[in-house]
């Protein structure tokens, strides 16, 4: 497309410039001549300020205002949304000059940052059909009707109209204009009046023209068949001699807005607005294109008669139509279309009569149905969240994550993910995906379903494009996932075992128990174990020979020692799991009291020898029990609790079977340790009612160091010449030695008799009612 372009000096120094004197390239810029008017239509893709038009022809140039595009022929439609400025211009319009065809000049003015770029456009046209008798043009801001001058004489007079010609020559004076309506007739006006009224005739192409603004006081409205209609008639006429020319001027539109219905814009229009034998013929199209009522039935316009109106029907996607997002409380379309429909009429006489209709019709906002698919899988280990059926012109902008901002597109470093789908039906979807783990999620237990509930409030933020009011699409999602109940590290040290519990959010659900104890602060440090809890994790420290070890392979080299933490259910107190570790353990020394009756003992007896000296031997009371193994100074004896000469003590509520370790130094059988292991008495029931070494608890076991047969030493502590040693406190075991069943002897007699010496404690206790069914045993 060629055409002269006039950039500014000032423009061509401008950025814009570089690009600007060439914006109005191919495409861009559309001149068509079409059957009864010419069109300028401009797609700037952008919504700056609107460009204007001028007209110009020899006389000068003329700024064609709303006023004045109104009067003298011009229709600007802008779709400031579209970037979309449309100029449509009458064969008839005040500056069409008639030549060969019809030429047109006008230039375009564009306003970049306060500075005017003309572009000077021109063209002619031919129009491409023959004119009716009569045509009407219904423009959406004018309308205007022409005639043929060479009218037809009704009475067989001369046809000769010439006088008519020069409508506005000095001559033609005297031609007078009357407007009527239904009720009177106005007083005529001169013709130049009435030019100042805003009407224009004027006498183009052997055609009598009259052209008015919609809303003139001289026009009256009424209702055709039910459709509103504005009609205005204008009668010229002269007096010229005796005779008096005449000639009736008709303009009449059908001011239908069109009404949205199930998928349609209908729009109505009486078939009899003019004089018709028969029914009208209707072609019809958008954007200036007409085609035949069958074709466009083809292309899914409806149509139909009924009551004298023709009322069209224009499928809201059809092609041609424009659409446009719009937000507002909610997503919202529109769809606009510029129809362009002709109705042609034929009178009695078979004079024709051609209507041309151009009408913008807008739909209502209809609200858009965005969806949202929660497609997650929690296998998948991530919320997938699907936004579907966004409009093409409506853009995605951020997204909030349980309120935590993130504009679109997410930084790569993001760990979430959002890719878009564009649509072949003018739609585009996104899914969005956020990990379950993610801290944005919120997670909480449901009791209900014994799970954790991972939440996500997504808030969107939607913008029609061009704009910028926002829409906040919001959807909540949830996922249920089954939790695990914790499980801690464990490290063997050299004096026990370390577990830590690094907390996750739900731990809380769970209780931490050693044994059937719920480890609380009172208990660990009632067992001297070492607990630190924060909102981070757990650490205990469980030192070796505190309650809840079980022991195993106990050599003088090393042992294996046992702990167990229990995990249970909050409410039911069952068991979900468990950590067991298990360490070896370098063997100095330890004494163990195992529940069914075995001693284990292992000690070193250099804190209780000569310096330096080593026994060739020891033994128990009875020094027939021998150590099961003996290193040097260090020995291992194991034995139950009642063999090999133990003495059995009772006091208050214990009874305490005490052994010792005797060494044999050359001959003299000397130095030792006295071994013991106390129970209290109510977890031995077992032993008075079934004769059965079994007891409730661990018995407390000690070591202490003696010197010479008789001569005793301070309980824990020995003193010798020069050197102070403690020796190994009081330890407990939990019973894991594979140790034979422990049955009484006659020694239990012993047993009963020094437990009757204290009366006082047969009575009102529970150990009472023990003693007195044990006679009934022996
Ligand atoms: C019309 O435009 C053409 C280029 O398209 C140009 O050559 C011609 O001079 C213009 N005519 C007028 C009257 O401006
Ligand atoms: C037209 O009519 C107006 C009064 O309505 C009058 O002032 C004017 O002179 C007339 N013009 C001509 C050319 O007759
Ligand atoms: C036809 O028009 C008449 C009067 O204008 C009206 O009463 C009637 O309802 C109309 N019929 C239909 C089907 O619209
Ligand atoms: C457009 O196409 C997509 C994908 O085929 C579909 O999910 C969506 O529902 C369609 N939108 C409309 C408005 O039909
Ligand atoms: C979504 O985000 C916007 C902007 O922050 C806020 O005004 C709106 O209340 C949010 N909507 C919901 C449901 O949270
Ligand atoms: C056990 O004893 C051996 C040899 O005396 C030593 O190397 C090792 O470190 C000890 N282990 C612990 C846990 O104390
Ligand atoms: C650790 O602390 C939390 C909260 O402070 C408490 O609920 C929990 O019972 C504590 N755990 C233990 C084993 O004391
Ligand atoms: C024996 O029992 C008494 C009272 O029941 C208690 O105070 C004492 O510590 C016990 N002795 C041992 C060695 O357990
Ligand atoms: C045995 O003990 C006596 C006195 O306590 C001592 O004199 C003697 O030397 C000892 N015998 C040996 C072999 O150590």
């Amino acid at each position: 497309m060629a055409f002269k372009l006039m950039c500014s000096v000032a423009l061509l120094l401008s950025l814009w410039s570089t690009a600007g004197c060439d914006f109005l390239v191919e495409g861009v810029l559309k001149m068509e001549c079409h059957d009864r008017y010419f069109m300028i239509a401009i797609d700037l893709a952008t919504t700056g300020e609107a460009p204007r038009f001028e007209a110009v022809d020899e006389t000068g140039t003329y700024a064609i205002t709303e006023d004045y595009a109104a009067k003298c022929g011009y229709s600007i439609s802008v779709l400031s949304f579209l970037g979309l400025v449309e100029l449509r211009a009458s064969y008839f319009s005040c500056h069409t000059v008639k030549e060969a065809g019809f030429s047109f000049r006008f230039n375009l003015i564009t306003t970049y940052q306060g500075v005017d770029a003309y572009y000077a456009l021109n063209r002619t046209c031919s129009p491409p059909l023959s004119w009716s008798p009569r045509e009407v043009t219904c423009e959406i801001n004018y309308m205007e009707v022409s005639v043929r001058s060479e009218l037809p004489c009704p009475s067989g007079l001369s046809n000769d109209w010439s006088a008519l010609s020069p409508l506005y020559s000095a001559a033609s004076q005297d031609w007078q204009v009357t407007f009527q309506n239904p009720d009177e007739q106005l007083p005529p006006m001169n013709l130049s009046h009435a030019r100042r009224e805003g009407y224009v005739f004027d006498l183009f192409n052997e055609r009598i023209v009259f052209r008015t603004p919609y809303g003139q006081p001289d026009s009256y409205s009424t209702e055709v068949n039910g459709v509103p209609v504005e009609v205005v008639h204008a009668t010229v006429f002269s007096r010229q001699s005796w005779v008096v020319i005449m000639v009736d001027l008709i303009a009449a539109c059908s001011l239908d807005e069109g009404s949205f219905d199930s998928g349609y814009m209908i729009w109505d229009t009486p078939e009899a607005l003019y004089p018709s034998l028969g029914s009208t013929q209707i072609s019809l199209g958008l954007n200036g294109n007409l085609v035949e009522e069958a074709a466009a039935e083809q292309k899914g316009f409806v149509m139909a008669r009924y009551n004298s109106t023709v009322q069209i029907g224009i499928p809201y996607n059809a092609e041609g139509g424009y659409r446009k997002s719009f937000v507002s409380d909610g997503i919202f379309e529109f769809y606009i279309f510029n129809l362009y429909l002709k109705q042609t009429s034929v009178d009695e006489r078979h004079e024709e009569t051609a209507l041309r209709f151009h009408r913008t019709l807008v739909t209502p906002l209809l609200p858009a149905s965005l969806t949202t698919e929660d497609q997650t899988n929690v296998a998948e280990g991530a919320f997938t969240i699907v936004l579907g059926r966004i409009p093409r012109d409506v853009q995605l902008t951020s997204v909030q994550l349980n309120g935590q901002e993130l504009s679109v597109p997410f930084s790569d470093a993001a760990p979430y993910t959002l890719t878009e789908v564009v649509h072949a039906n003018k739609t585009h979807s996104y899914t969005l995906k956020v990990p379950l783990d993610d801290p944005v999620v919120i997670q909480e237990f449901s009791k209900e379903n014994a799970a954790m509930l991972h939440k996500l409030d997504v808030n969107c933020t939607l913008i029609a494009i061009p704009g910028n009011e926002p829409y906040y699409h919001t959807v909540s999602v949830t996922a249920l996932m089954d939790v695990s109940p914790p499980s801690f590290d464990a490290v063997c040290t050299a004096s026990g075992i370390d577990f830590k519990l690094a907390y996750r959010s739900f731990d809380y659900l769970w209780d931490i128990s050693i044994g059937s104890d719920r480890l609380t602060p009172a208990l660990a440090a009632k067992r001297g174990y070492t607990m630190s809890n924060d909102s981070q994790s757990l650490l205990l420290s469980v030192p070796l020979f505190t309650h809840g070890y079980k022991y195993k392979d106990v050599t003088l080299k090393g042992f294996l020692g046992t702990f167990e933490i229990l995990v249970r259910d909050r409410d039911t107190s069952k068991v979900q799991t468990s950590t067991i570790k298990t360490c070896l353990f370098n063997t100095t020394e330890l004494i163990l009291c195992s529940t069914n009756g075995w001693m284990t003992v292992a000690t070193d007896l250099a804190a209780v020898l000569p310096s330096g000296e080593i026994p060739t031997n020891t033994h128990l009371i009875n020094s027939l029990c021998v150590p099961k193994e003996a290193d040097g100074t260090r020995v291992l004896f194991s034995l139950p609790l009642h063999s090999c000469g133990s003495v059995v003590k009772l006091a208050k509520g214990n009874v305490t079977y005490q052994n010792k370790i005797y060494s044999v130094l050359a001959d003299n059988v000397t130095e030792g340790m006295t071994v013991q292991c106390t129970y209290p008495l109510t977890s031995l029931h077992l032993l008075f009612s079934s004769h059965k070494f079994v007891s409730d608890k661990e018995g407390v076991g000690s070591i202490i160091p003696f010197l010479g047969p008789t001569k005793a030493i301070p309980t824990q502590t020995v003193t010798r010449p020069g050197t102070t040693t403690t020796v190994a406190p009081q330890r407990t075991r939990i019973p894991n030695l594979h140790l034979p069943p422990f049955y009484p002897t006659a020694r239990y007699i012993k047993v009963y008799r020094v437990q009757n010496q204290f009366g006082p404690f047969s009575k009102g206790t529970k150990g009472s009612m023990q003693v007195k069914q044990f006679p009934r045993h022996v």
